[in-house]
């Protein structure tokens, strides 16, 4: 029992999970005050560790948390753990918090030691028939807060309009705020109509993610049209394709939005050529 339990990182520590403990009052239990990242790592190689680590200290600053390990020492802990928990294809879960104050107060105790948690999860190896299947999704109203680009680990409002999601009885929901589209519960957006891929471009109302910069840079490198723009809701009804895209999830198609067909109702053809650059870029990591 004790070998097969994986082993996490907490505050300068390696323990078995179990006995990973953090304080009842550690602001990130109280107060969801902590950011997080999640990295996937294939063969042992994180997918775009800077651009994950850039993020991590942009959420932070603009929580005014200060980051409490170096670059090289992130690395050497995320190393650490991928040895200590071998596997195929895994992730590397990351969250600091602002720590256990003596009191529960909203005020922030100037000296206190930030919480640092990592864990690694296996990734499934992605079923590519399942995958093409799709997914349905519906059109919520984003009500969340105008600071949706800090990765942060109060997610409750996401929560909420996955459980609306789920009621209905279908996996996402593509949030949509002031008309404008915005992203999925916990991935990207992208819309493909009349050969142009689209995205909604980089703001407070949506996570920079890591997978959307990847699937443009791979999207431009293969000469694909790809645009950083606003798109309305009225888009979503007459797109050839959806997509929506993260670090676990990849490139999932969306095929029925609001009960209606997107495009032909069955995972497109830019999606299937962007899955397959998308495969190739993993595998190049991989062997690379
Ligand atoms: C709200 C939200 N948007 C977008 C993403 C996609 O980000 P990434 O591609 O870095 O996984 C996530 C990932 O969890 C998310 O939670």
């Amino acid at each position: 029992m004790a070998s097969s339990e994986p082993i996490v990182y907490i505050n300068s520590e390696y323990l078995p999970q179990s006995q990973a403990c953090v304080s009842v009052l550690d602001r990130g239990f109280l107060f969801g005050d902590g950011v997080y990242e999640v990295i996937p790592v294939f063969g042992g190689k994180p997918l775009r560790l800077n651009e994950h680590l850039d993020r991590l200290q942009r959420s932070m600053d603009r929580v005014s948390l200060s980051n409490p390990l170096s670059r090289d020492q992130w690395k050497e802990v995320f190393s650490l753990l991928l040895e200590k928990n071998p596997g195929a294809d895994r992730s590397i879960y990351l969250q600091v918090t602002r720590g256990a104050a003596p009191v529960r107060d909203l005020s922030v105790e100037a000296d206190i030691d930030p919480t640092v948690f990592v864990m690694v999860n296996d990734i499934k190896p992605v079923d590519y028939a399942r995958l093409e299947n799709g997914i349905e999704a519906i059109t919520v109203d984003d009500f969340r807060w105008k600071a949706c680009d800090i990765k942060s680990v109060s997610l409750i409002a996401n929560v909420m309009i996955r459980l609306q999601a789920n009621a209905k009885s279908v996996m996402d929901a593509v949030m949509v705020r002031d008309g404008l589209v915005t992203e999925g519960t916990a991935s990207n957006i992208f819309v493909v109509q009349n050969g142009v891929i689209s995205t909604p471009p980089k703001s407070d109302c949506l996570l920079p993610g890591i997978t959307r910069d990847l699937v443009i840079d791979l999207a431009r490198a293969n000469n694909f049209v790809v645009e950083e723009r606003d798109i309305r809701q009225s888009e979503l009804q007459t797109a050839d394709e959806i997509w929506l895209t993260s670090s676990t999830r990849e490139i999932a198609p969306v095929v029925k939005l609001d009960n209606r067909p997107v495009g032909d109702g069955v995972a497109g053809e830019y999606w299937r050529k962007l899955i397959g650059i998308y495969q190739d870029y993993k595998q190049e990591l991989r062997h690379g």
